[in-house]
């Protein structure tokens, strides 16, 4: 939800700062804008839109080239809509002060009255105006700049990840965080503050990721990160970064999305390494420290959360465990958690480990002394770092909006926990084990065998059904938590309205909206129990003239308008293959419709507002 850069150093900072942003535009793309120190004034240049239509901007302007201090923002519009004016760097009235800020002052409406009543005036509709002028105000009552920061931080209540730049001393940077991702990039002669990793990642790959509550003051050569409520200096680790900038490219696929549907089975790879103890077995050390749950939460939201309803099945059915998954954003205002920290264990699952609705229902877990895992794509993230312990999917940088692999690596890390603590609580036969053990050793291989079928089919059908307005998702069992991602992979990317539905709740409401021109994606592998109940609420949709996509197996008896055949898996390891045919079908109708699959409009990867 924004992305922030600030680049300080020896090197023309304004090429940087733009080639940063181009790796942060996957957390927002509707207006982008930079700011610099030159002839000794403040210089911003924003633009609506993506961020080629700044790039324009910044070459006709041509007087950057010599500037060594930059800082630059991708916006997601909360406060304002997209246009240049809201775009940010925002000036302080004075023009002294440019700010870059990733998140909601929640109070900004108050301080707003208090500015205006001071004779401030805003020229845009943000929360982060505000910020930069309450910041100018407090300059009059403190020592220093740092100081005035520190205190309208303090003021500020709300979200924030933010790069400050002075017109009097441009060769100093400073930023902060609280409940949004900052990151130090520490390099020799240069440092980078960035919202994510990929930002500066070609030229350091030692960070610090800021906590809550830090402010950092960077300039080319040192810095020091300080404590926000008494500005006494912290020690903090160094990390290095251990993946490279070559697997946040697209290699030579058409979009990241194509990219990344692809690497699942190096995902599942990769995901498995070290895990597979023997042929019995699954290796989960960091769980060990916990608890065997008598009741499990899932929490998370999106495409996690369908991860999360599907790992529930898993987890009920082979390792006993009741689970209840539940909403984020619904868990974290629950008036009664009804929790026993002797019992219940919370685990909330996000691919960035920044959703500012995961973090907080972790937070709400926490409080309420409840052992909580953290099921995680990115390394050092909050809620990687809150977690009493972490697992990671290991799926590598995401960049693509709409969300592919992660689920793949967290369905991979839900199996493997359900069939953890299906030994440990002996609910599953040892066969059963053995036999789902040896499918998920071949998993990769046979995924990646099907991976190129699966896409021309996906092309073909989309060509088909490309031009409907509305479209079902049906499912039972485990297939239900895949038909609701099916369905939000459609919308997010194509635009065309979906639902997803548990397949017998059709006859309740929803088949009345079936005729020949709404078409429905019926998930109907063949051994499930569910078939035969399945297959008869396929039959009813026909009955009333609604064309149907059978995602089915070899030799079953459905008569579709379209039958995908995929190859057979016995249990919910089927997952694993209907899944990316979901995918490829909704990037192939986004493709066709010449909408922009990877940065879809209205959305942004990282939520990390509410
Ligand atoms: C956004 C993304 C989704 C993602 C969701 C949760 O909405 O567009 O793809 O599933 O956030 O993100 P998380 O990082 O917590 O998994």
């Amino acid at each position: 939800m924004c992305g922030i850069i600030g680049y300080i150093g020896h090197r023309p900072a304004v090429p940087i700062v733009l080639e940063g942003l181009e790796h942060l535009e996957y957390r927002g793309y509707d207006s982008a804008g930079l700011g610099y120190v030159f002839n000794q004034d403040l210089k911003i240049i924003r633009s609506s839109g993506k961020l080629n239509n700044l790039k324009e901007k910044v070459i006709n302007e041509g007087s950057s080239l010599t500037v060594m201090t930059a800082i630059g923002h991708t916006r997601w519009a909360t406060h304002g809509a997209p246009e240049e004016r809201n775009a940010h760097p925002h000036m302080s009235n004075d023009k002294r002060l440019a700010l870059v800020h990733n998140g909601i002052i929640e109070n900004y409406l108050e301080l707003k009255k208090d500015l205006l009543s001071l004779g401030y005036s805003f020229k845009s509709d943000t929360d982060t105006e505000v910020l930069v002028n309450l910041i100018s105000e407090c300059c009059h009552s403190e020592p220093d700049l740092l100081h005035a920061l520190a205190k309208a931080l303090r003021m500020a209540k709300g979200a924030f990840a933010i790069c400050l730049m002075d017109r009097e001393a441009p060769n100093v940077l400073y930023a902060a965080r609280n409940q949004a991702p900052l990151i130090f990039g520490q390099g020799v002669g240069e440092n980078f503050i960035a919202s994510d990793v990929p930002a500066f990642l070609n030229y350091t790959r030692d960070v610090v990721f800021l906590e809550d509550g830090q402010i950092l003051v960077a300039q080319s050569g040192d810095h020091k990160i300080l404590r926000l409520n008494d500005l006494q200096s912290v020690s903090c680790e160094t990390q290095r970064i251990q993946w490279s900038m070559q697997a946040a490219q697209k290699g030579g696929y058409r979009h990241f999305m194509l990219k990344e549907i692809f690497e699942q089975p190096n995902v599942i790879t990769d995901g498995l390494t070290g895990r597979l103890e023997n042929n019995d077995q699954i290796n989960l050390p960091e769980l060990e420290r916990i608890l065997i749950p008598k009741r499990l939460h899932i929490v998370a939201c999106g495409t996690s959360y369908h991860a999360g309803l599907w790992g529930e099945h898993l987890l009920e059915h082979w390792a006993h465990i009741p689970v209840q998954t539940e909403i984020a954003s619904e868990f974290r205002y629950k008036e009664e958690l009804l929790l026993d920290p002797n019992e219940d264990v919370v685990l909330v699952i996000s691919q960035s480990g920044e959703t500012a609705d995961t973090l907080a229902a972790l937070r709400r877990a926490k409080e309420a002394k409840v052992k909580t895992i953290g099921l995680c794509n990115v390394v050092g993230s909050s809620i990687a770092r809150e977690a009493d312990c972490v697992l990671y999917t290991q799926a590598g940088p995401e960049i693509s909006v709409a969300s592919t692999k992660a689920m793949t690596s967290q369905m991979l890390m839900l199996t493997c926990m359900a069939l953890y603590y299906a030994r440990r609580n002996k609910s599953m036969s040892l066969g059963l084990r053995q036999s789902t053990l040896g499918q998920l050793r071949s998993l990769a291989q046979f995924l990646s065998q099907e991976l190129p079928q699966m896409h021309t089919m996906a092309k073909a059908l989309s060509r088909k059904y490309a031009q409907a307005k509305s479209f079902f998702y049906l499912g039972r069992g485990y297939c239900f938590p895949l038909a609701l991602e099916g369905a939000l992979k459609l919308k997010e990317l194509s635009y065309i309205h979906a639902e997803g539905y548990a397949a017998g709740e059709m006859k309740h409401g929803p088949i009345a909206l079936i005729d020949p021109t709404f078409p429905t994606f019926v998930l109907a592998p063949a051994e499930s129990e569910m078939y035969a109940k399945i297959k008869s609420n396929m039959v009813e949709i026909q009955a009333r003239q609604g064309q149907v996509i059978a995602l089915t197996n070899p030799g079953t008896d459905l008569a579709a308008d379209d039958r995908w055949e995929i190859p057979f898996l016995p249990g919910p390891l089927m997952a694993f293959l209907i899944l990316p045919c979901l995918q490829l079908f909704s990037y192939e109708v986004s493709d066709y419709l010449g909408k922009d699959v990877d940065q879809p409009r209205n959305l942004a990867k990282s939520v990390t507002v509410e």
